[in-house]
């Protein structure tokens, strides 16, 4: 079964036999794959929406997968159960996935592996999961029809990170590869503009920004 690159990626990361849920899966490609694939041999597609859930009982059923994937229809991990101990979430902001993991903060405790694909505010991310005891053992980007995506994979335990880890991701931060270039040349650009049309009066935002130009220019050892 094919799948998009960003998709694959997040399943590349998945680890073999591990009990999955999927939040906020949408058509359930993910899901289908792994089963299809026999990377593991049951997951749970959870969905806010009926109209998303509907669409991934049509795909389940059109590869037969019907056994292997239950669906459940609700708001975050209010729906989640402790037989699953892998949480996947990918295309939706940080913010949002902060506010899934915040609303059910005891469920952490039978959850050992965490995989996310933020579209915005992963630094934010990536600070409330290693505040709440996870650390990050992967990281890749990924391109998909122009845009580049941030996948981080956190397990159980403790690290420290510093704030620049936080920021760039700590993995990302050491490969430091092209797709890395890429991304970060343009948060550069954005944050430029974003400064240009900034009222003078925002002085937090401003400072902030400027904060973040300057260390995305050390970093990709751009001379001001
Ligand atoms: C952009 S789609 C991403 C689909 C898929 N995960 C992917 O990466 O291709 C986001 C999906 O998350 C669902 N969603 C948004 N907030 C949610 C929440 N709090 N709990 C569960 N699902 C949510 C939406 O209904 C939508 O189907």
């Amino acid at each position: 079964m094919k799948i998009n690159n960003r998709l694959k990626k997040i399943a590349d990361l998945v680890d073999k036999d591990a009990k999955v849920m999927d939040v906020g899966c949408d058509h359930a490609l993910l899901d289908i794959y792994l089963t299809k694939e026999k990377k593991i041999s049951y997951c749970i597609a959870s969905d806010i929406k009926e109209g998303p859930l509907n669409q991934a009982k049509e795909n389940i059923k059109a590869y037969q997968q019907q056994e292997k994937i239950e669906l459940r229809l609700g708001n975050g991990l209010d729906v989640y159960t402790e037989d699953i101990s892998t949480i996947i979430i990918s295309g939706l902001g940080g913010k949002t996935m902060q506010g899934i993991f915040a609303q059910n903060l005891e469920k952490l405790k039978t959850i050992d592996t965490i995989i996310l694909s933020p579209n915005n505010y992963q630094k934010d991310i990536r600070k409330f999961l290693t505040k709440h005891g996870y650390y990050i053992e992967e990281e890749v980007l990924i391109k998909e029809k122009k845009i580049i995506y941030q996948i981080i994979k956190f397990k159980k335990g403790k690290k420290k990170y510093k704030e620049q880890e936080y920021f760039f991701g700590p993995i990302l931060l050491t490969k430091k590869n092209f797709l890395f270039q890429e991304f970060f040349t343009n948060e550069l650009k954005s944050r430029k503009i974003l400064l240009a049309i900034l009222p003078k009066n925002f002085y937090i935002k401003r400072y902030k920004t400027k904060r973040e130009i300057k260390e995305i220019e050390k970093v990709l050892d751009i001379k001001a």
